[in-house]
This record gives C-alpha cells, sequence and structure tokens, in this order.
C-alpha cells in the first residue's frame, strides 16, 4: 500500500504510455514488501532539463530513462558509470542522498540473459539482424562483454559500413567485426538476434529469417516482444533452437536497476523474473 513511507521510482521518457516497466517494477515491489511506487512520466522533447530539476526536489530513489533520452540525460548527472560512458547512453539512475549517478542496465542486462543459454557466450560467433539504434546498443554490449566475433547483417546493406566503424572503438584487438551480406553466411554463428521490428504487432505473419539458413542448435534471440511468441521464435524452437524471448530482456534490465536502488536477495529476483514471465506470456499469447 502506497503511504507516507513510500518512496518515488519512475520512468523519464517519450512516448512512455505502452511502457511495461510499471508493471515489473511494481510487481517486485508488492512481492518483496519494498515501499516503492514506480510511475511513466511522458517528457515533452524541450522539458528534460525542467523535469530532471522537478525531480531531484522531490527526491525519488531511482529512475529509469528510456528513448530518446538515454544520451542527453548524461549532461544532467553527478556521474557516470564507467560501462555506461563507453555505451554513450544511461538507462538507469541511482540517488544517493542527492548525488545522481548514471547506469545502464540493458547492456549487462542483455549479457546475463544470453549467458543463461551461452554460458561461454565469450567465444560464440554472434550474429545481428538489423543495423538500427537498437542493434548499436546491442553490439556495443556484446563487444564490452568480451564476445570475439559479430556479424551484422542488414536490409539495407548501406547502414552497415558506418555502424561498423563506430563500433571499432569498442572492439580491442583480436576481436572481429564483420558485415555479412549473404544469408549463406548464416551457418557460421552460434547465436543469432533480431534487432529489427521485423513481426512486431500488427505485422505478426513476417519474419526477418529463414531458420533453416541456421546451424543445428544455434541460439535464436528476438528484441521484439509483443507477440510473446513471434514468428521468428515459433520457427526457431520447432526447429529445435533453443529460444530467447524479447521480455526476458527487458525484465532482466529492470531486474539489475532494482538491484542499484534496493537490497532485494537474489532469491527473491528470481521468483519475481519467473512470475512475470509467465504473467507476460499470458496475456500476449
Ligand atoms: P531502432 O532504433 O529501433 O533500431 P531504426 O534505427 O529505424 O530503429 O532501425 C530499424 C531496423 O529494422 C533497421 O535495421 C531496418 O532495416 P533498414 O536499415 O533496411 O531499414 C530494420 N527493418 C525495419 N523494417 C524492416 C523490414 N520490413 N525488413 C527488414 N528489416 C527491417
Amino acid at each position: 500500500m502506497i503511504d507516507s513511507t513510500t518512496r518515488l521510482y519512475g520512468l523519464i521518457g517519450n512516448p512512455v504510455a505502452g511502457s511495461r516497466s510499471p508493471w515489473i517494477h511494481n510487481t517486485l515491489f508488492d512481492a518483496c514488501g519494498l515501499p516503492g511506487a514506480y510511475l511513466a512520466f511522458h517528457v515533452a522533447p524541450d522539458a528534460l532539463k525542467d523535469a530532471v530539476a522537478g525531480l531531484r526536489a522531490l527526491n525519488p530513489g531511482g529512475l529509469n530513462v528510456t528513448i530518446p533520452y538515454k544520451t542527453e540525460i548524461m549532461a544532467y548527472l553527478d556521474s557516470i558509470d564507467p560501462m555506461a560512458e563507453a555505451l554513450g547512453a544511461v538507462n538507469t539512475i541511482v540517488n544517493q542522498d542527492g548525488h545522481w549517478r548514471g547506469y545502464n542496465t540493458d547492456g549487462p542486462g542483455l549479457l546475463a540473459v544470453l549467458k543463461r543459454k551461452l554460458p561461454d557466450l565469450e567465444n560464440r560467433q554472434v550474429l545481428i539482424l538489423g543495423a538500427g539504434g537498437a542493434a548499436r546498443g546491442i553490439c556495443g554490449a556484446l563487444l564490452l562483454g568480451g564476445v570475439q566475433r559479430l556479424g551484422i547483417w542488414n536490409r539495407t546493406e548501406s547502414r552497415i559500413a558506418p555502424l561498423l566503424c563506430d563500433l571499432e572503438a569498442l572492439a580491442h584487438t583480436g576481436k572481429s567485426l564483420e558485415a555479412v551480406t549473404s544469408p549463406e553466411a548464416f551457418k557460421g554463428y552460434d547465436l543469432v538476434i533480431n534487432t529489427t521490428s521485423v513481426g512486431m504487432e500488427p505485422d505478426t505473419d513476417e519474419t526477418p529469417l529463414d531458420v533453416s539458413m541456421l546451424r543445428a542448435g544455434a541460439v535464436v534471440c528476438d528484441i521484439v516482444y509483443k507477440p510473446h511468441w513471434t514468428r521468428l521464435l515459433q520457427e526457431a524452437a520447432s526447429a529445435g533452437h533453443p529460444v530467447v524471448h524479447g521480455i526476458e530482456m527487458l525484465i532482466e534490465q529492470a531486474l539489475l536497476a532494482e538491484k542499484h536502488w534496493n537490497l532485494v536477495s537474489e532469491e527473491a529476483l528470481d521468483a519475481v523474473r519467473s512470475r512475470l514471465v509467465e504473467e507476460f506470456e499470458s496475456d500476449h499469447k
């Protein structure tokens, strides 16, 4: 129940109307008996500075930041964690007695989810489908997480080279980054991540990939989370590939943010994680 001891948590973004973050965090507060309430704040394009000033005065327990403010917010923080600095994006703010520190839990969240399927992720070959903003964040996280070989495929081939060029800075010696220009090369990868919007509601009969092009046993991951079972994930699972759902990544970044804000045990997080995935799956069949 909300009372005078309840701390404010929230999300800053635009748009935020469809965000799953209030559901995730409020479920966790309830499940763990934490005195928090999480709201989504729609911040207009020219209002970020005022929103930050207002929220600072209200002294929230913590905040999340989403599109389009993950980079712009960095100018208003007191310090930034090195991982967030390297990725150039903050999605989590910790308020420690008025000192606002920015973190990135999208990257570590993605790595944690993938490592449950591929514990030796660093030594695997990863194929990224797409070359937009989502691909950029995911490639950055994988490279910082130590992945040795990353291939990028995109419908519009000319967008791959500029992305590779930006990512070179994160790829230290020994790592290989390559443009994948023919689906024949897909068999060379152990993990495929769809970062495009293909297959998202309402176009649920679309898929970015013919799974018969993949190596047997390759893990297939989709950032699209509506529907829960995208056509890509359905076809991959039917062909015997392990799959990773978009909602798992979304939940993981939220649970990592929660670890920054509150003392929550791993056992409690495990229980909430399973409950959230089950609830989401039954609502988005
Ligand atoms: P985001 O920031 O969400 O990644 P984006 O920068 O617009 O959004 O990138 C969207 C990605 O989805 C791109 O890789 C895009 O491919 P193009 O560069 O060829 O446009 C990809 N995409 C979107 N619709 C697609 C479709 N119908 N088929 C294949 N790729 C598609």
